[in-house]
């Protein structure tokens, strides 16, 4: 995959002998400012400590006499002291004959960059609930999309599996369980907890019961270990089921069981360190100089906590895969509790080395404009959703298309459905809470995956008709309209590595909408199967780009398309 943008950056950083960070190039945002903006006139003029129009001005003719950018740009203009770059119609033909070189994703290699991507992560007992919905689609896409520029992607669910949880679970089902272990579901775990907890407030013996479990679990006491595996079985068995239906993968499922013996030596180790002491009976790691809380590693009656666990699992995968990057998928509730995660790592360099980020994110709401879920109170299941979405695009698909054989429908509506609930919170800023509108997520004429999904099989249907046939180079001029269009698909490139940076998938959902919106203009403004050769080749290899770049930018969404709908 190319960047015309590194490109150019590398061009200037090495003629101009300028620090590549220094001379940043993006795309332009007006076509008037061309297809390449950078701004380095202004950082080099800081630095010089002259006026930034002169010395974007000698940039400019030096560019050109030099022809340092041929054959990528053919025009370079300067305009309020940034540097405009054009692509040249000679580019776009070369892309054209090397499309692939343009939309394929890199190889990963033993030098590649490695990033863990934590995400999804439910706790055990309870069915996914629209909480961890919005985790899982975020930390699937951008697992792509890190494998499509080349990273490593190691792909962690850590799921709450031990500690107080685990303890109640297996509590409730020594009290309420009827039924052999085997032929325990998540639902009757679900039901056993809810009972469980609520009854705790008027019978405090029930409290006594879950502490001694948790001395048990600590323990490896045999019954209760085969309790907890059995109903952690059953619980994965259900994540399983709908991973599968959601087309979401992992590498690992260590979850927090994982890490219980490395989190009891590690609140030692760090004691004898120095990075925790003891206050007030409990242990603690202090971040006074950031202004924070302390982090609790150890409460006073030697329970260990889910910062333990978390301090173990950054050390183990520190050691294990010394990732570059370490991105936890997490809601925004928990965005506190990170920012001590990570200072408490940086202040005492436990994982010198990686970046860690909290890729936060808003809650669901319900059209009520409340949150969509509680552990005690009603909620909506993601199997629920994901019914009430696929019956919906049934219905529409129906409409649309009614000569759609039975088995041809259910594929539709199965990819319809799925894919609009993963776009309507992929294409919305992540940071913002999101609300569930039913009705604008499976619209075919907005900013929805059926419309881009639709987008794609019309175009898959003009190039069935159509039987391509090569064309030579010589003959392959883009007009206005097409060189638009190209110039549009050519920016996969920047538009995946910018929501690679800013763990932004929305990026890219807003790209390849705009992509579709352009598209569909062109079809409606010009003749493409009607029009004259050569026109109508070089027409329909656009379109063939374009169709490609739909299904490139959608597969990094984790959304499938379909050749007919
Ligand atoms: N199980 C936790 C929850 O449901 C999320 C875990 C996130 N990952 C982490 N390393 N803390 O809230």
């Amino acid at each position: 995959m190319i960047t015309v943008s590194s490109i150019i950056q590398k061009k200037i950083s090495r003629t101009f002998r300028i620090d590549p960070n220094l001379c940043p190039v993006f795309l332009s945002e007006r076509p008037e400012f061309g297809d390449y903006s950078t701004n380095c006139a202004f950082v080099l003029a800081k630095e010089r400590g002259t006026s930034p129009f002169l010395i974007a001005e000698d940039l400019r003719k030096e560019i050109e006499s030099k022809k340092l950018l041929a054959p990528y740009c053919d025009r370079v203009e300067v305009k309020n002291g940034y540097l405009n770059f054009f692509l040249s119609d000679k580019f776009l033909v070369q892309c054209h004959a090397d499309w692939s070189s343009c939309i394929a994703p890199l190889k990963s290699t033993e030098k590649s960059k490695r990033v863990v991507i934590d995400f999804s992560s439910p706790n055990i007992g309870k069915t996914l609930s629209v909480a961890h919905i919005r985790s899982t689609i975020l930390g699937e896409s951008l697992s792509r999309i890190y494998e499509h520029l080349g990273w490593r992607v190691i792909r962690d669910n850590h799921l709450g599996d031990w500690g107080m949880l685990a303890a109640k679970l297996i509590a409730a089902y020594k009290l309420y369980g009827r039924k052999p272990l085997l032929r325990v579901t998540i639902a009757d775990m679900q039901k056993w907890y809810v009972r469980f907890t609520t009854s705790e407030k008027d019978h405090p013996e029930l409290i006594n019961r879950a502490k001694q479990e948790t001395v048990a679990l600590q323990g490896e006491n045999s019954e209760s270990m085969q309790i907890w595996k059995a109903l952690r079985t059953a619980s994965l068995r259900e994540f399983h089921r709908l991973y599968k239906i959601l087309e979401v993968r992992f590498d690992h499922e260590f979850g927090e069981s994982h890490y219980r013996e490395l989190s009891s030596q590690l609140v030692p180790q760090l004691v004898r360190k120095g990075i925790a002491k003891r206050s007030q009976g409990a242990i603690i790691v202090s971040l006074d100089e950031y202004g924070l809380p302390p982090i609790l590693v150890q409460k006073s009656d030697d329970a260990s906590l889910y910062a333990t666990n978390d301090f173990a699992t950054t050390v183990f995968r520190y050691k294990k895969w010394k990732p570059d990057l370490s991105l936890y998928v997490v809601a925004n509730e928990q965005s506190l509790y990170f920012e001590q995660l990570f200072r408490a790592f940086e202040k005492y360099r436990l994982s010198p080395g990686t970046k860690l980020v909290h890729v936060k994110f808003g809650m669901i709401r319900g059209a009520d404009g409340k949150k969509l879920s509680t552990r005690r109170g009603a909620f909506i299941s993601l199997e629920e959703l994901l019914q009430k979405a696929t019956q919906r695009a049934q219905r529409i698909a129906k409409k649309k298309n009614p000569l759609l054989k039975q088995n041809e429908l259910i594929r539709v509506a199965a990819a319809v459905g799925i894919g609009a609930l993963k776009y309507q919170d992929l294409s919305q800023n992540r940071n913002t809470d999101i609300m569930f509108d039913w009705e604008k997520m499976l619209s075919l004429q907005g900013n929805s995956a059926p419309y881009i999904q639709y987008t794609y099989a019309r175009l898959a249907s003009i190039l069935r008709k159509a039987r391509l046939k090569p064309i030579s180079s010589s003959k392959f001029v883009f007009g206005e309209e097409e060189g638009l269009l190209m110039r549009k698909c050519v920016q996969f490139g920047e538009v995946v590595e910018k929501s690679a940076s800013e763990y932004a998938p929305n990026i890219i959902a807003n790209y390849v909408y705009d992509l579709c919106s352009l598209i569909n203009g062109f079809y409606e403004r010009i003749p493409i199967l009607k029009s004259e050769e050569p026109q109508r080749s070089v027409r329909l290899a656009v379109i063939k780009h374009a169709s490609e770049t739909i299904k490139a930018s959608l597969y990094l969404l984790g959304i499938s398309v379909m050749n007919k709908m």
